[in-house]
Formats: C-alpha cells, sequence, structure tokens
C-alpha cells in the first residue's frame, strides 16, 4: 500500500490550498474582480511579439508590475511569458543568508526547448479593437486571433468562428508577488485583547512549511503562480504524464466518480504507488490535450516546479459550479497551479491530434531515434547475481529458443553500492560476460544512479565532492543524504562542469569492465533520498546557478539522464553510436535522449491493465518510448497473469520484463507448458513486427506521433472511441490490439470505429467496422490483434536469438486490402545503431497496391550516405508477399508479374491463393518475387489495370 502520509495532499500544501481558496472564492459571485489589468499604455507590438505590462493591485493600493510577453510563432502556437519586475531586477530581499538566485526560475525553457518552432511570425497582425481589449491575428491564413482583455486581463484563443482556448476566464490567476516578512508583535499574555490583525490573508505558509518532520525555510517566500484555462466546448482531457489513472483525465473537485484531489506533479518515488490515483509519480509532463469532435488543442505550462492540476467540467456555456453535467457538449475547467517560477504557458491551436502531437514535439524535441535493440525485449530482474548466473540465463534463452536483445544489471552488480565498480566476489570477470552477450549481438544494460556513495576511498564520491559538483543544501554546503549506498552526494547535472566529468566517467578505460555493447539505466532520479521531505530532496537545496530545488525540481532527473545520454554518444573517439538510456524520472524534452518505464508496479491484473491507459499517455505527452515491468514489479505474478503481461508487452514501445528482488525467478523458460511457448510466441511475434516498429519509431522520431495510438488518436472524430483506453494501434500500420487484462478470459472485446474491414492477424477472420463492437476470441494463447484493411505491414518472419542477428534478413510484406481492394503501408530501414541517417543512410519506401499493381516508391531524402547505404542493403529481399482479403478472380493463377528497377524485363513469382472460408477471408501468397527492400518495384496481380508496371 502507498504511504500517504509521506506525500502531500493539496491542503498540506500552502500554495495549492491558497489557490484553491482563491479559485473558491471567485467562483462564489459578489467577489472583486480578478486584481491583474493589461496596462493599454504599456503594450507594443513588433513582428508578431506583443510585450507590455501586467498591474496586479493589492489591497493596500500598491502596484506590482508583471511584465508580459505574447509571442506568436510561426507554426500557430503561442507563448504567453509573464514575469515580475521586482524579483527579476533583484530588488527584494532573501531571508536567513540564503545564496539563492531572486528571481523567478527563467531556465526550465534551456532544457526543455530545443529552440525550434519559437521565431515569431512577423505577419501576424495587431488591432486594437476597443479601449479595453487587443487582437492579434495569425496562423495558417490568419485564422487564429487571440483577443487579449485588459481589464481583468484574459485572453481568448479563436480559431476560425470558434473560441477554443481561454486564459483567466474564472479570474484565477494568481502571481504571489514578493514581499518583505513582517514580523508581528509578540503577543502580550497580560493583554486582554488581541492585536488587531494586519491581513486578511492566511500567511501560515509564507515564510516556512513544514511536512514529515522536515521544514522548509522558502528564503522567497510565496511565489506561486497560478491561472485558469478553460476549453470551451471540450469534453476530454489527455496528456499530464505521469499517473496512474484513465486516459481521459477526471474531475478533481468530488462529485461521485471524480477525484477530490488536483493531479499533481512533482517528481516523486512513490512506494507501491496506488491505481486510480492523481498523486504523483516519478516523472511530470505539463502537457495536455483537449480533444472534441472536430478540434484538438494542446496547453503546454513551462514550469520545472511542483505543479498541481484541477480539472472540472460543466455543460457547455454554463457556470462549472452550479450546473450539473447532463448531456450536450461539455466545456472543460482547468487550474494550474506552480509553487515557483515563470508563468509561461504555450497553446497550440490543432486542429487534430496529429497537429498538436507534431507541435508539442517541435517546441520539445521528437524522440530519439532508438538502436534497434532497444525496440527488441530486454530481460531484467533485481538482480543477476554474478557473471555466471548471467551467461547461465543468457544460455538457457538460447536452450528455449527464446529470443532476447538485453540483460539487465541492477545495483547488486557494484562493489558496496558504488558506481562504475564491479563486486569483486560475484562479477569478477565482466568482460567475458560481455562477450559472451556479444557472440549473438546481445547487449548489457548496468545500472547507475545520481546518488554518489559518501565513502573514503572511493574516488568517484571524493572528486564529485573536491570538484564542487553535487548539490548543496540551503546553507550551500554539500547535501548529504541517504539512498542505497546509505549516506550519499547527488552528482548536480545542472552543472556543466558536472556533465563533463560525469562524461569522463564513461571512457572505456575509466570504467573497467565494460566494452562497447554496455549501455544504462539511470533510476532513482527524482531523485530519491530515503530520508529527505517527501522521499527526495529538501526543496531549499541549492543548484548551480543558485537557483533552489523547489524551482528546477521536475527537471533535475532529465538533466541527469541527458548526461549519461551525452556520456555515452562517444566512450572512445570515433565510436559514435546511438545510446541507449533507461530513465524512471523525466520531464518534457526527455524524449530526446532516452527511454521510461513506470516504475514500480506489482504483479497484479490490475496494474496490468493500468500500464495501458498510462503508456498510451506517454505518447499523447511526447514521450512514447515507454513500458511498465512486464510481470509486475512486487510480488509474484501467476503463470497466466505473467503469460498474458508477455503478450501486452510485445506492444509496449519499450519492453522489459523486471522483478524485485524478492520474488521467484520467472525468466520466461521458468515457467513450464504452454506458457513458456506462449511467452516465446509472444516474443516472437515482438520480433517478427520490429520492421514496422522502427518505422513507427521512426515516424515519431520526425512528426511527434505517438508509437502506439489511442482510439480518439487514430479516429479523432468519434465520440465513442474518446474515453477508450485498453486498446491499441501500432503506429501507422493499422494494427489494433487489445490485450487481455483479465483473468480467465476467454474473449475480449474490440471496438472498431471506421466502417471499413479488419481482419484477425493470425486467422484473417473478417470483422466488419463502423462503430461495432465484437466479441473476438481470446484463449490463453492468444493475443487479439486485429489489422485494419488498407495497410501494408512489414515484418520479419524467420525466428533467431536477437534482433541484431536479423539483421541481413528478408522481408514479409502482409498487404490488407481495404474495401476498395486497395492498401498503403510505409517501411524504414537503417543500420539500426550510428547516426550515419541523418546523412541519408536509410531506405524509406512507401508501398501501396491499388489497380491490382503492387508499387514501392521512395519517400526518402538523398544525402551523402544514400550509395553507399543502399549497397550494403543490395541483397536484402522481400521474401513474400501476403495478399489478405484477396479477390476471388486470383484463385485460377499461378503467377505475378515482377518489374524491378535495374533489372531487364520482366520475371514471374509464385502465387498461391486460399480461399475464403467461414468468416475467414481468402488470401494469396506471392513467394520469392527477387526483389529488393530498398528497390524500385512493381508487382501485378493477375487482372491488374496493366500487367507492366510502369515504375
Ligand atoms: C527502484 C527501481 C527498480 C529497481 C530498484 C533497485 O525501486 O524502480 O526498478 O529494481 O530501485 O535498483
Amino acid at each position: 500500500m502507498v504511504k500517504h502520509h509521506d506525500f502531500k495532499r493539496c491542503d498540506q500544501s500552502g500554495f495549492c490550498t491558497r489557490n484553491r481558496a482563491l479559485a473558491d472564492y471567485m467562483s462564489k459571485g459578489n467577489h472583486e474582480p480578478s486584481p491583474y489589468q493589461l496596462d493599454a499604455t504599456s503594450v507594443k507590438y513588433k513582428d508578431g511579439q506583443l510585450v507590455g505590462s501586467i498591474i496586479k493591485t493589492l489591497a493596500s493600493g500598491e502596484a506590482v508590475k508583471l511584465p508580459l510577453t505574447i509571442s506568436f510563432l510561426e507554426r500557430g502556437n503561442v507563448r504567453v511569458t509573464i514575469d515580475e519586475e521586482k524579483r527579476r531586477k533583484g530588488e527584494i530581499e532573501l531571508r536567513h543568508g540564503s545564496v539563492a538566485r531572486k528571481e523567478r526560475y527563467n531556465e526550465a525553457g534551456a532544457w526543455a526547448l530545443t529552440g525550434a518552432g519559437l521565431q515569431s511570425q512577423k505577419t501576424a497582425t495587431f488591432k486594437k479593437v476597443s479601449k479595453d481589449a487587443s487582437q492579434v491575428s495569425w496562423g495558417p491564413d490568419h485564422s487564429f486571433k487571440a483577443i487579449i482583455h485588459h481589464a481583468p486581463f484574459g485572453i481568448e484563443f479563436w480559431s476560425g468562428e470558434e473560441k477554443q482556448v481561454v486564459f483567466n476566464d474564472r479570474g484565477f490567476m494568481n502571481i504571489e508577488h514578493w514581499r518583505p516578512k513582517i514580523d508581528k508583535p509578540v503577543a502580550d499574555e497580560n493583554k486582554t485583547e488581541a492585536e488587531p490583525v494586519e491581513s486578511a490573508e492566511d500567511e501560515s505558509t509564507w515564510w516556512e512549511e513544514s511536512f514529515g518532520g522536515n521544514t522548509d525555510s522558502k528564503p522567497k517566500g510565496p511565489e506561486s503562480v497560478a491561472m485558469d484555462i478553460t476549453f470551451p466546448g471540450y469534453g476530454h482531457i489527455y496528456g499530464l504524464a505521469e499517473h496512474a489513472g484513465p486516459l481521459s483525465l477526471k474531475e478533481t473537485r468530488g462529485g461521485e466518480g471524480n477525484y477530490d484531489q488536483p493531479y499533481r506533479m512533482y517528481n516523486s518515488d512513490i512506494f507501491e504507488y496506488e491505481l486510480d490515483s492523481p498523486m504523483t509519480l516519478y516523472g511530470s509532463i505539463p502537457f495536455m490535450q483537449a480533444h472534441k469532435k472536430g478540434s484538438t488543442v494542446g496547453v503546454f505550462w513551462l514550469n520545472a516546479a511542483e505543479t498541481w492540476v484541477d480539472i472540472v467540467k460543466s455543460k457547455h456555456g454554463s457556470n462549472p459550479l452550479t450546473l450539473g453535467l447532463s448531456g450536450g457538449a461539455l466545456d472543460t475547467h482547468t487550474h494550474w497551479m506552480s509553487e515557483s517560477g515563470l508563468l509561461d504557458v504555450f497553446v497550440m491551436l490543432g486542429p487534430t491530434p496529429k497537429d498538436v502531437a507534431k507541435s508539442y514535439g517541435e517546441l520539445t524535441g521528437y524522440t530519439q531515434l532508438p538502436a534497434t535493440f532497444a525496440i527488441a525485449y530486454h530481460q531484467c530482474r533485481w538482480n543477476y547475481v554474478s557473471d555466471e548466473d548471467v551467461k547461465d540465463v543468457d544460455r538457457k534463452f538460447d536452450k528455449f529458443n527464446i529470443p532476447y536483445d538485453v540483460i539487465w544489471l541492477d545495483i547488486e552488480y557494484t562493489d558496496d553500492k558504488q558506481y562504475f565498480t564491479w563486486d569483486p566476489l560475484t562479477f569478477p570477470d565482466p568482460i567475458s560476460m560481455e562477450k559472451q552477450l556479444d557472440e549473438t549481438e546481445r547487449k548489457l544494460v548496468v545500472i547507475i544512479d545520481p546518488h554518489i556513495k559518501n565513502k573514503e576511498g572511493y574516488a568517484v564520491g571524493q572528486e564529485l565532492k573536491s570538484k564542487g559538483l553535487a548539490v548543496k543544501n540551503k546553507d550551500n554546503n554539500i547535501f548529504e543524504g541517504w539512498c542505497w549506498p546509505g549516506s550519499s552526494y547527488w552528482i548536480d547535472a545542472f552543472n556543466p562542469a558536472a556533465r563533463a566529468w560525469w562524461k569522463g566517467l564513461f571512457s572505456f578505460d575509466k570504467f573497467k569492465g565494460t566494452m562497447s555493447n554496455v549501455w544504462l539505466w539511470n533510476d532513482m532520479n527524482e531523485p530519491s533520498v530515503f530520508n529527505g521531505p517527501e522521499i527526495t530532496m529538501p526543496r531549499d537545496n541549492i543548484h548551480y546557478g543558485n537557483w533552489e530545488q523547489r524551482d528546477v525540481h521536475n527537471i533535475n532527473g532529465m538533466t541527469f539522464h541527458n548526461a549519461t545520454y551525452h556520456a555515452l554518444l562517444e566512450r572512445k573517439k570515433g565510436e559514435v553510436r546511438r545510446p541507449f538510456v533507461l530513465t524512471r524520472s523525466f520531464y518534457a524534452g526527455s524524449q530526446r535522449t532516452a527511454a521510461m518505464w513506470t516504475g514500480d508496479n506489482q504483479a497484479s491484473w490490475s496494474h496490468l491493465a493500468a500500464s495501458l491507459p498510462m503508456t498510451l499517455n506517454q505518447g499523447v505527452s511526447g514521450f512514447p518510448f515507454g513500458g511498465a515491468d512486464v510481470g509486475g514489479f512486487f510480488g509474484n505474478p501467476s503463470k497466466e497473469l505473467q503469460t498474458r503481461w508477455y503478450q501486452a508487452g510485445a506492444f509496449y514501445p519499450f519492453f522489459r520484463g523486471h522483478a524485485h528482488i524478492d520474488t521467484r525467478r520467472r525468466e520466461p523458460y521458468m515457467l513450464g507448458e504452454p506458457y513458456t511457448t506462449i511467452m516465446t510466441n509472444a516474443l516472437r511475434l515482438r520480433y517478427a513486427l520490429l520492421p514496422a516498429w522502427y518505422t513507427a519509431f521512426q515516424e515519431a522520431s520526425t512528426d511527434g506521433y505517438p508509437i502506439i495510438r489511442s482510439q480518439y488518436f487514430v479516429h479523432p472524430d468519434d465520440e465513442k472511441g474518446y474515453t477508450i483506453d485498453d486498446q491499441l494501434y501500432l503506429g501507422s500500420t493499422g494494427l489494433l490490439v487489445k490485450p487481455v487484462t483479465t483473468e480467465g478470459a476467454e474473449s475480449v472485446d474490440i471496438y472498431l470505429s471506421d466502417d471499413e474491414n479488419y481482419f484477425d492477424y493470425f486467422d484473417y477472420t473478417i470483422y466488419s467496422g463502423g462503430s461495432k463492437i465484437h466479441k473476438v476470441d481470446a484463449p490463453l494463447h492468444k493475443l487479439p490483434i486485429l489489422m485494419q484493411g488498407g495497410h501494408i505491414i512489414p515484418r520479419k518472419d524467420r525466428p533467431r536469438k536477437s534482433s541484431g542477428l536479423m539483421k541481413w534478413d528478408p522481408y514479409t510484406l502482409v498487404v490488407v486490402l481495404d474495401k476498395k481492394g486497395e492498401a498503403e503501408g510505409t517501411v524504414y530501414v537503417d543500420d539500426g545503431e550510428t547516426f550515419d541517417y541523418q546523412h541519408g543512410a536509410y531506405i524509406h519506401r512507401r508501398f501501396s497496391l491499388s489497380g491490382g499493381v503492387l508499387r514501392s516508391s521512395d519517400i526518402g531524402t538523398k544525402g551523402s550516405k544514400t550509395a553507399s547505404y543502399l549497397k550494403t542493403m543490395k541483397d536484402v529481399k522481400v521474401e513474400k508477399i501476403i495478399v489478405v482479403n484477396a479477390p476471388a478472380e486470383w484463385s485460377t493463377y499461378t503467377e505475378a508479374t515482377v518489374t524491378e528497377e535495374g533489372t531487364k524485363g520482366t520475371s514471374t513469382a509464385e502465387l498461391s491463393f486460399h480461399s475464403a472460408s467461414g468468416n475467414k477471408a481468402a488470401w494469396a501468397v506471392v513467394r520469392s518475387p527477387g526483389i529488393r527492400i530498398g528497390g524500385v518495384w512493381g508487382i501485378a496481380f493477375p487482372g491488374a489495370s496493366s500487367p507492366k508496371t510502369d515504375l
């Protein structure tokens, strides 16, 4: 059970309580208007950017100046930034002699943004529409407009004729300005009358705050930023990773079925996290998509401090707090609250989920294109106990013909939890272990965490300390806390010198016992501090640049895995390869350098079920390379549960079996029959589909689309799919998977949205789409997978020990005809290891079948390394083409005609036809057509409009 008392609820957090109280007050009616006004005389507009001053008028009449910048960006996005003049200028006093920076934290963008997509659209036009409002039009054909209300300050964002997003609609905007602490006179016990209260505000959490026996000294006083953001007409919100709950986010202010706590984002090591909860988890991505039929919009709240988000829905156009939800369109109202930093928000006006994903990806970076092995299967446990143990597990996988690519070592491999060392007794010869793995192109991943053991004689720890590269405490001395090694220091990866030092530690001559097939796992980087407040660092700790922990908290984990990524890029001069780093903590932008997993789940059916919306939500949140511990971390799964988990895991972008140190061994070969075979088949399925996975990753790496996609993303106009989060699509392949997540299930219900045929992946049973739910058989050995008509899916069907050994294997293309007898698909191929693809060393083909001719055309862009790469691939062929739902007319033919550029004339290939039977579709197979995967070719099927294919 999660220890609730270790983690704050909103009412135990000063700024959350204060902002919720303001929200309640503003919602009640008869209140003062929001005290924020844009000073019209301050407004200046130039080249797509508006600057001005917002004035917050205090009860005393005093005016607080808040500089405002609104940038109307090229892709139709907009960025609104609000700062505080006094803090910006450093005209404040810090208490307790703190060395902390005086400004509001303004470097979140330096970590999260790539710099792309930030140019203002110079053609945006500004006009004053009334004495109290201005308007800017921008975006494609100037179809977007922002109406900026001056008093109270607020912004409406319109696309076409519809209002899409509104800032400060409900007047919850709150920028807690700096003020000096006025010490109240100590009450005189002899006086009978109390001193008059100076302020009606509750100051009890302004100057220090205690929780769980720890006191936060808050040298900067209250500093929170908050605002309400309304999505008129939008009934669904997705995103805000990471939480264990449904994909469509719930309301958070009570009521039946709702949460009574806001979604919290404060990266934490939550022991035994609970499901269906707005509690924070290990990572935070303060980005959401609001979705309705015909439109999707996005909001990215760029703030690295602790953040809470309340969500309420109301009948469209009504007051949220007074009307029920019955029927009709809904408005969704969100309330964002962060402890410190700038108010810095991006709005993306879509209008499709793909547009929003692409815009967000442009800003924060697209997902890295991983090395091929990284998307194959990973075998982990806490712990493989010795190098002999690893070798033995490796041999057993081979003995049982089970594919896997990577075996992992958890913390016990080290000498006394000193990272960059090996336990001399249990891992006396790591190199021979790595060599054995390398024989089958397998890899090793070892864990290295950010806590560095504080021990005399441990060089890494001593250097960290002597070079001053560790995080400091509030008194500006090295911070010491407890984690796995006992007393530890934490590397401050915000510091460029710390990152340079870190990089040095990974060179082959420094990190002895590692070869080039060794990669990294970064855990506990929230950071987890066993004796710290909420199991993390004190908020008043000091990082590089004198920023407080509170300011940078949610970015901390990302700076660490970024540092590791850069350390691994080139461990030996000239050996530049795509690094693999797994991280537990993350932020917006983590997708550029790492994969993530959902942390310490449990071996239960409910955790298996929860892993689907969580993994789908990672896709919505722009960090799609994720998955859950397969089998469940805590506890021992039943054989059935584990088997089902492997079937589901075969459709996580990151696919790793992992287990707690106290659990029984559970490598797939341990379970016995029929389980071992069923799990092996799930693994083989993953391996066969690796070309499709890799293609989906490539798409994510250029367009920002999720790798596994939820129903609303694929069918954005079908309202029936908006809450479906237990079935998923793999990339653009049309593969629709519904993992079984209930014990003893014999079937599952699959919802088919569009009016197209779907076919069972294994036996081609036809299911008709069009808003229908089908019961699909799912006995234990079967993972329900359907193929949507109209797609071409690339596969490699030869079972191998590892993905590395499949490199030169031939392809199978599965052509799934739609109702018109057509299909389309793509494949992306490169060396799966280096960055040569950035110089054109790749194959990117579009396949399309229409008019009875299947063609392959080039959709790549040539570069300096294209020709040499294509040479290496010249013998890699398509060995088989399966056409599902093949026309009956083909039944009397035995040949298809093949044309390939660079070969003379045409040739023929054997065609076999299998008639439809019962509700199973007909299918045909073309064998050994002799065509290259990277070639320009065409295959004419019987009755093709032209028997010759014009290429
Ligand atoms: C944390 C990780 C878990 C790992 C353990 C030991 O609990 O989440 O995956 O096995 O630490 O390193």
